[in-house]
């Protein structure tokens, strides 16, 4: 999927290979490691009813018009914005690519987590998970890890080994969930585990604020790989009889249920182990799997606590390939530097700016008490700061002036002539009405007051 720049502008040969390329992208940490985090800090089910609510009503069209938008212009992020005319809403795409950016930067850290976490799997270092702070604490190894992490994504975006990642996310992309579905019928059976069902799946409404809801926002955007021009940019390959409708029912129902049966699977595994109202945090899936593994026996265990981590590390790698793709394309258009050149010169770049986020979990006393929010108790981190900024606020931003772009500046009408060449129905189904409404005037309202609220409580 990698390359996609420099194949010929014909694109996936059909539309599963865009299906998977995309949900490639969406499937990753995000599912993984921050949903069960972002759940269990927002008050559990309550925050996943908002963000099944989200996902369903305001990002399904959101992707719609952002698939839509690049199919039509056949750009990249800025480019596509910029599109007929429209110069002055090139912004929008350079908010697109520095989001991305960012996010790239602390995510690549994450992933070297998770690569490191693969090897004390398999040599049977179980204790790891009482230890997470002193692992992510020492930055050497983080260091050598997420160099390893960056240099695979740069070599992948750069050689256009593309075919050989394709291939290869056919197969562990399934084994994944295939793991973390047998995983999920294990936790189930653990001692204690209903309470965690229950603190999963029976929301208290209590809960819901208006901080809670930007988190959940957040994550929706985050988990879906929306707001932030990948889709975009994926979308510019997308078949013009390819039908749009179905292509993103598949993304977002196989990113919604990978989320939902590892959410099923931590909160098992959290309450079994007496493990729960311990805040966690971005550590919570580091503090609680290795001992989940241990009681699995200790051979078998750290096979599969290493596969587990191998297998998500390499969901990881096929979310920071579309990552980097995005600046980099719009690097490539926009100031003529060869791919090549682009690809090392902006990977090294984001690379660079994930150090304080490396070095903020203890190391450095400056970026591990970065900011104090408006009324927080503890300061937070650099990278807890990067992550609120760019994926719960910038991305939810993006999708506000995707949304507001498409209905009023492209226009609803044609944005639906777009869908129509692969879906002639789609005008006169529930589902376009919906889809034309909420981009109208759902996503930019909801979108757009819950950012402003929580901007203005937050940080000033
Ligand atoms: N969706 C990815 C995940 O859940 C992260 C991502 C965000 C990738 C934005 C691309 C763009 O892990």
């Amino acid at each position: 999927m990698a390359n996609i720049q420099e194949s010929s502008r014909g694109g996936f040969s059909n539309k599963l290979g865009f299906v998977l390329a995309a949900a490639g992208s969406a499937v990753g940490l995000g599912n993984i490691w921050k949903f069960p985090f972002e759940v269990s800090d927002g008050g559990g089910g309550a925050f996943v009813v908002m963000y099944l609510a989200f996902c369903f009503m305001l990002c399904f069209p959101v992707m719609m018009a952002e698939i839509a938008l690049g199919r039509k212009t056949n750009k990249n992020a800025v480019g596509a914005f910029a599109e007929n005319g429209h110069k002055k809403w090139a912004p929008i795409g350079i908010l697109a690519v520095l989001s991305g950016s960012l996010i790239l930067s602390f995510y690549n850290v994450v992933a070297g987590w998770a690569l490191g976490y693969a090897w004390e799997m398999f040599s049977g270092n179980f204790s790891v998970g009482q230890h997470f702070g002193e692992f992510v604490g020492n930055w050497h190894i983080n260091m050598a890890t997420s160099t390893a992490f960056m240099f695979v994504t740069i070599f992948i975006v750069a050689k256009g080994v593309s075919g050989g990642i394709e291939k290869a996310s056919k197969i562990l992309m399934p084994s994944l969930l295939f793991l973390i579905l047998a995983l999920m019928t294990y936790s189930l059976t653990q001692e204690g585990a209903m309470e965690g069902v229950k603190f999963y799946l029976i929301p208290d409404f209590s809960e819901i604020t208006f901080e809670t809801a930007y988190g959940a926002m957040g994550q929706a955007f985050f988990s879906l790989s929306l707001g932030m021009g990948a889709l975009i940019t994926y979308g510019s390959y997308v078949g013009k009889k390819d039908n749009m409708v179905s292509a993103t029912s598949m993304i977002l129902l196989a990113d919604v249920g990978i989320a939902f049966i590892a959410g099923l699977m931590m909160f098992s595994f959290i309450f079994s182990q007496g493990l729960q109202g311990q805040g966690g945090g971005a550590g919570l899936i580091f503090t609680v799997l290795p001992g989940a593994f241990e009681s699995i026996g200790p051979v078998l265990g750290r096979i599969i606590g290493g596969f587990f981590f191998v297998l998500l590390s390499f969901a990881a790698l096929t979310s920071t390939v579309s990552l980097l793709e995005v600046p980099v394309s719009y690097v490539v258009d926009e100031f003529e530097v060869r791919r090549n050149r682009a690809v090392w010169i902006v990977g090294f770049v984001i690379f660079l700016f994930g150090i304080p986020s490396m070095l903020g979990n203890g190391t450095v006393d400056f970026f591990t008490n970065f900011v104090h929010y408006h009324g927080a108790e503890k300061a937070v981190n650099f990278m807890d700061f990067i992550e609120d900024l760019a994926s719960d606020t910038f991305l939810p931003l993006g999708g506000f002036l995707v949304a507001v772009y498409t209905a009023y500046v492209w226009r609803g009408d044609k944005f639906k002539e777009e869908v129509e060449k692969g879906n002639p129905e789609f005008g006169n189904s529930l589902m376009g009405k919906y889809t034309i409404f909420a981009l109208k005037f759902l996503a930019p309202l909801i979108l757009g007051s819950i950012t402003i609220v929580t901007i203005l409580s937050k940080f000033f």
